[in-house]
């Protein structure tokens, strides 16, 4: 990550509500002094709390020892005058190192504990991250891509722009968009690390340069504010159970007068030919799935009230249907097949189906690449694009 993304200075804050101090961003006094008002604030929300003290440390990217010192002394001299207090340390993975040394603090303290916030956050998510999904990203891509790269200059997309992609994925959408487009510079975010390793492999095999590939967590980004004149998210708003925060962030990185470009789906408007009752009977159901695991596969058309809410204005929303007659049919069947292995596989037997109910459910996936590989078929997957402006 280059260092003039990161957040520039550091910031302490304590929220009463929740009794909740966080500190952010680069913290490296060169005397003490300077982390005096840190340090008087964390003093006085111990001496005001009872039960339960959060230390949020999401957003910690450096700090050195004297700064680490003198906040750890805080802490363990309150949990002596205190035993009555616990302070909960949350960390993420995104700064690692985070955990590691907010660790050894519970280590000498057990009424300190360290949890990494991230480590198993968002209900479902986990599906999509890793394994069997990855490879499929690409054909979906490919399939909507031919229909995005129409679509892309009405919604910000021009030459010379600097752009972030989040929740790249296996960041396939980014080197299209560099090869047709030309943006100035891309940075392209996601939390899983195998698609992140992929993506680099990608682009060192087919020397693709620019595209800068970053590890981090969508709702709480270590990428400064107002910065980037596009900023792209793709099918990924449906996976969190609440997409309002990754839009807050989206809007966040977004500079004044950029634009900020979403998609997503409405599986259970998914569709074919001959076997249109079984497939909607299956893609109804995905739908309930999906909502089992607190995602939103029916989001697409909800898109305009969601940037509207995030405070994005002039919003614009098209929809497009991605087809077994946009291409070679047998790659829709590929990504049908794909989702048939996921959402029937794992998702059905996590959330305890009978077989029964997956034999019926599996058909409907059948009954679509059965439509998709018909000579005389048709099936169909719509999307729903949609973009709104930052205000300046
Ligand atoms: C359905 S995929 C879409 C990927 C890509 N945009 C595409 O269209 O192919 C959702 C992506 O969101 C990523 N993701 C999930 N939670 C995330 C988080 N908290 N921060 C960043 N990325 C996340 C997943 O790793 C996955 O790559």
């Amino acid at each position: 990550m280059n260092p003039y993304d990161l957040l520039p200075r550091f910031k302490a804050q304590y929220d009463a509500n929740n009794q909740e101090f966080s500190i952010s961003g680069v913290v490296r006094p060169q005397a003490i002094d300077e982390l005096g008002p840190s340090i008087a604030l964390l003093r006085d929300a111990i001496g005001r709390v009872r039960g339960v003290l959060y230390v949020n440390v999401r957003r910690l990217t450096q700090m050195n020892n004297a700064a680490f010192h003198a906040f750890s002394r805080i802490i363990l001299d309150a949990c002596r005058a205190r035993p009555d207090l616990k302070f909960i340390v949350i960390t993420s993975s995104v700064v690692g190192w985070t955990s590691r040394k907010f660790g050894r603090l519970s280590g000498i303290e057990p009424n300190i504990t360290v949890e990494e916030y991230d480590s198993e956050f968002y209900p479902g998510q986990g599906f999509l991250e890793e394994g069997g999904f990855v490879p499929i990203l690409r054909t979906q891509t490919k399939m909507t891509w031919r229909h995005e790269r129409a679509i892309l200059p009405r919604h910000g997309m021009r030459p010379g722009i600097v752009m972030a992609d989040i929740c790249c994925g296996i960041g396939d959408f980014a080197v299209l968009v560099q090869k047709e487009f030309q943006p100035s510079r891309i940075v392209a975010l996601d939390h899983s690390r195998s698609s992140l390793a992929y993506a680099r492999n990608v682009a060192a095999e087919f020397d693709i340069k620019g595209i800068e590939y970053t590890y981090g967590d969508a709702s709480e980004m270590l990428l400064e504010e107002n910065q980037f004149d596009l900023v792209t998210c793709r099918h990924s708003l449906q996976v969190f159970n609440k997409p309002e925060l990754i839009l807050r962030e989206l809007f966040r990185i977004c500079k004044p007068g950029g634009r900020v470009y979403i998609t997503n789906e409405k599986n259970s408007h998914c569709l074919g030919e001959p076997r249109a009752d079984s497939i909607q009977w299956t893609y109804n159901e995905v739908a309930k799935l999906w909502a089992h695991f607190q995602m939103d596969i029916e989001l697409g058309p909800k898109s305009k009230r969601y940037l509207t809410e995030a405070g994005l204005e002039d919003i614009r929303v098209e929809s497009f249907m991605v087809t077994n007659h946009d291409g070679d049919p047998q790659d829709f069947a590929d990504v049908i097949a794909a989702w048939e292995n996921v959402y029937a596989g794992e998702m059905a037997t996590k959330r305890g189906d009978t077989p029964a109910f997956i034999r019926r459910f599996r058909q409907g996936f059948q009954d679509h690449i059965f439509a998709a590989l018909h000579s005389k078929g048709y099936a169909g997957w719509p999307i729903w694009v949609a973009s709104g402006r930052k205000p300046l």
